[in-house]
């Protein structure tokens, strides 16, 4: 299933492969030049068409996920706060880029509080919130709006799912009351007019946001649009919660700092800044999730802030589970150049140098122990690399032997549809790139499993 694949994947992996409209071009420009050459180029570098032959794998080391810099395994769980620390800077340094550390001031306005309206019928065990947050520092502003869904009624605190979504709040719900986002958006998006999201774009994403089900299930589920914390385009690190330290730019002279999906990350850890103070909300049982970019941010956010209790990345690909070694699906080289705002720039070495990576993404998951993590991919996602996604699992274990604790995955794939792990969990959908409510049912049950 994963040796071979034709040039209509290719189409529809370039195609999927784009967020701004510059970088649809030059994803329509690789298209255009893999189909006459097979191969690509941007000026001077040429980009290695993506590879989709399991025999074609490199053979590749990855660093043992105790091992510290000086090559050191760590043997006692007193190690590990130190380790971790490590961890997450070789990450930060090489990759999302280091966030800055200093506090924003944080106001936060309720301004809906009612019952759900999903199909037109009001849902009176569920309960819809929805607040919006200023980020405030030195005179400046970013506004979250936040919709919060819980059970109504309930005296206890619930456990809350927490994830940005792609389209504004009001594409994951057709509840009218759901306030449409005023910030700038993907205008390739349905209902998306000038960069602005249009009423078109309503429930336009609900089928990947089951509220009923979640809610149904005794969980609460968060969730604010990522445009409203950082645009998702290159405008050089300036604009979103950047603006908000601009001291603290990613530029050619300090490469090592943040990117979108470290601000998206941080703004996630802000939403938590809230939640934790939201009655009905249990401040101990905070879960993150997110799909494909959004999975990429959830590992971050989660590897960063162990106030998040289990971590989930649904089809992170590149530069989330997906091992960068293996050289299968999207490589470093393609993400870096489509998306040049994700990552730091000290990423861009490693463009078609995957092998000379001092570091690998199972690292990121070993990160998140003791903590559950759940990775899940689908089968017909090869651009995101499945087996990849499933073997930075299999490798971050010895972390979590460190605690005495068992990952439980295997290095093959299992068969579709079926959760399988310990206290790293992992399922392969059976189809395409997306986030469904099939996946959710696994999340769910993954989350009671481990007491949440
Ligand atoms: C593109 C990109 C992926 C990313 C995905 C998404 O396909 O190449 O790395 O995960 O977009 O976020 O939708």
């Amino acid at each position: 299933m994963l040796s071979s694949l034709g040039n209509k994947h290719l189409a529809h992996s370039a195609i999927r492969n784009c967020t701004s409209f510059f970088s649809w071009i030059s994803a329509s420009v690789v298209f255009i030049t893999i189909i006459a050459n097979s191969s690509v180029s941007f000026g001077q570098s040429a980009i290695r068409p993506p590879n989709y032959d399991e025999s074609a794998v490199p053979k590749y080391d990855l660093p043992n996920v105790l091992a510290g810099k000086d090559g050191k395994v760590i043997t006692a769980i007193n190690q590990w706060s130190e380790h971790r620390k490590y961890l997450l800077e070789l990450l930060a340094e090489n990759e999302y880029g280091s966030m800055p550390t200093d506090l924003v001031d944080i106001e936060v306005e309720k301004f809906d509080d009612g019952p759900a309206i999903l199909q037109d019928k009001e849902e009176p065990g569920i309960r819809r919130r929805q607040f919006v947050i200023t980020l405030k520092r030195n005179g400046k502003f970013v506004k979250i709006d936040m919709l919060l869904w819980t059970p109504n009624g309930s005296f206890e605190q619930v456990n809350c799912f927490v994830g940005l979504n792609f389209r504004g709040n009001q594409s994951t719900t057709d509840d009218p009351k759901v306030r449409l986002t005023s910030s700038w958006c993907d205008a390739r998006n349905p209902g998306v007019v000038n960069n602005h999201a249009t009423e078109a774009s309503r429930a336009s994403q609900g089928e990947r946001w089951p509220i009923r089900e979640i809610v149904r299930a005794g969980y609460g589920v968060a969730t604010a649009h990522y445009g409203d914390i950082d645009p998702d385009f290159d405008d050089g690190f300036e604009n979103g919660v950047h603006a908000l330290f601009p001291e603290y730019r990613c530029t050619e002279t300090t490469p090592e700092r943040w990117g979108a999906i470290a601000a998206w990350a941080w703004g996630l850890s802000r939403l938590v800044d809230v939640l934790t103070k939201t009655d009905g909300i249990s401040p101990n049982g905070m879960m993150v999730l997110g799909h494909s970019r959004l999975g990429k941010t959830a590992l971050w956010a989660g590897a960063n802030d162990e106030r998040f209790k289990i971590v989930i990345s649904n089809n992170s690909g590149c530069g989330g589970a997906a091992l960068s070694k293996r050289c299968f699906g999207e490589s470093v080289a393609r993400i870096n150049t489509s998306f040049p705002h994700w990552f730091n720039r000290n990423f861009r070495r490693f463009n078609d140098r995957e092998d000379g990576m001092p570091f690998d993404q199972h690292q990121l998951v070993a990160a998140i122990a003791p903590r559950p993590v759940y990775i899940s991919s689908a089968s017909k996602d090869l651009w995101a690399d499945p087996l990849g996604e499933l073997l930075s699992g299999y490798h971050a274990a010895p972390a979590y032997s460190l605690f005495g604790l068992s990952g439980g995955l295997p290095s093959n794939l299992p068969a579709v549809n079926q959760s399988i792990g310990e206290t790293i969990g992992y399922h392969l959908r059976e189809g395409e790139h997306d986030l469904m409510s099939s996946d959710w049912q696994y999340f769910i049950q993954f989350a009671k499993r481990h007491g949440l």
